[in-house]
């Protein structure tokens, strides 16, 4: 097998799976790839930091640079704006195909990042952007591309899912259930980028960019969180046969500005009927309802957090890269056209 080097970035919990997978499971990737993926090392920024999975010691480095250059394929698990974009832009520059789950940065400079690829021929692959493990990013980008999507409506938080479902369940208050949702792992650093919803809207803006083929900016996404969200609005939902659920809604509009099309992105507690199959998403997990014109409805459903299942998803695009590397660097092209209005709308439609 042709031999790829890899560089990782980041060594939290979803870095330290990636490289305990790519160690364990490297002859079966080498198979499926068609090349030899060797880790050339793993930027963190600290060497002697506790870990939940032993990495070997030697591969470990604070020096990023220069593992950067000379890597064919960069994956970056840093999270965070900077110092991510400038090492992102680096791996682009320097002729790697990058993989990333930075959904904070791709929501807020993904023109940037996509044009610098674009520029030199790279691909950016974020498969664990949204939605962790579960896989959307393609399905939108590629399987769906025949066909024109109409509306989206994920649950693309596991904290905010998990809290309300426990409520829902329980009649419990939002403040006696959150510390248990930190205690799961799956909150963001600051917890209230899940409760205020800011992480639901990132996912969102990527989510709409792909299904709309245009790019949706952070600040165009409607945001509410569920700090609102008390056991009377549940018990009133339940007795009207719906559920809340923190939605990510992404349309189609007709007929609302002179544009011939536009779009609604919003994220907001949004209700949602018993019988609709958003309602028995539960515990922590996520799923994104898609309704397309010609394919009708369908739900992608699985993991949105974790360590070894996002995991899952970033080593799915490592392999894409090393085929892509392999048949000589054939792009799988994304489309953006020109950008669609984004309608600043909330709650519209609030049953679902
Ligand atoms: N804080 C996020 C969640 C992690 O709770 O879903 C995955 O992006």
């Amino acid at each position: 097998y042709r031999r790829l080097r890899v560089a990782l970035l980041g060594a939290g919990a979803v870095g330290s799976q990636v490289a305990a997978l790519l160690r364990q499971h490297g002859d079966e990737l080498a198979d499926r790839s068609g090349a030899r993926l060797e880790l050339a090392g793993i930027a963190v920024r600290d060497v002697d930091a506790k870990r939940d999975v032993e990495l070997p010691r030697e591969l470990l480095t604070t020096d990023i640079e220069p593992l950067i250059v000379g890597s064919d394929i960069v994956i970056e698990l840093m999270g965070g704006i900077e110092p991510a974009r400038t090492h992102l832009l680096q791996a682009i520059n320097s002729g790697a195909d990058v993989v990333t789950a930075n959904k904070a940065l791709l929501a807020t400079h993904g023109p940037e990042i996509f044009d610098a690829a674009d520029q030199v021929g790279a691909q950016v692959y974020y498969e664990a952007a949204a939605a962790g493990a579960i896989p959307i990013i393609r399905p939108l980008r590629d399987s769906l591309a025949g066909d024109r999507v109409q509306r989206i409506m994920g649950i693309v938080n596991g904290t905010t899912n998990y809290i309300l479902d426990r409520m829902d369940k329980e009649g419990s208050e939002f403040a006696d259930v959150l510390a248990d949702a930190q205690a799961l792992g799956y909150a963001e650093a600051d917890p209230t980028a899940d409760i205020e919803g800011y992480d639901a809207a990132q996912k969102a803006a990527i989510l709409a960019s792909l299904a709309f083929h245009t790019a949706v900016p952070l600040d165009a996404v409607h945001r509410e969180g569920i700090t609102g969200i008390d056991k009377q609005m549940m018990d009133s939902a339940r007795h009207a046969g719906y559920v809340i659920k923190l939605l990510a809604v992404c349309e189609r509009l007709a007929d609302v500005t002179d544009a011939a099309e536009s779009i609604s992105v919003r994220v907001y507690p949004a209700l949602v009927h018993r019988d609709h199959p958003l309602a028995s998403v539960h515990g922590a997990n996520n799923a994104v309802f898609v309704e397309a014109e010609a394919a009708g409805d369908l739900m992608f459903y699985g993991a949105g957090a974790g360590g070894v299942q996002t995991a899952s998803a970033v080593l799915g695009d490592v392999v894409s890269a090393a085929r892509r590397h392999i048949a000589g660097g054939v792009g799988v092209g994304e489309s953006t056209r020109a950008n669609l209005p984004v309608v600043p709308i909330g709650h519209v439609t609030t049953r679902y």
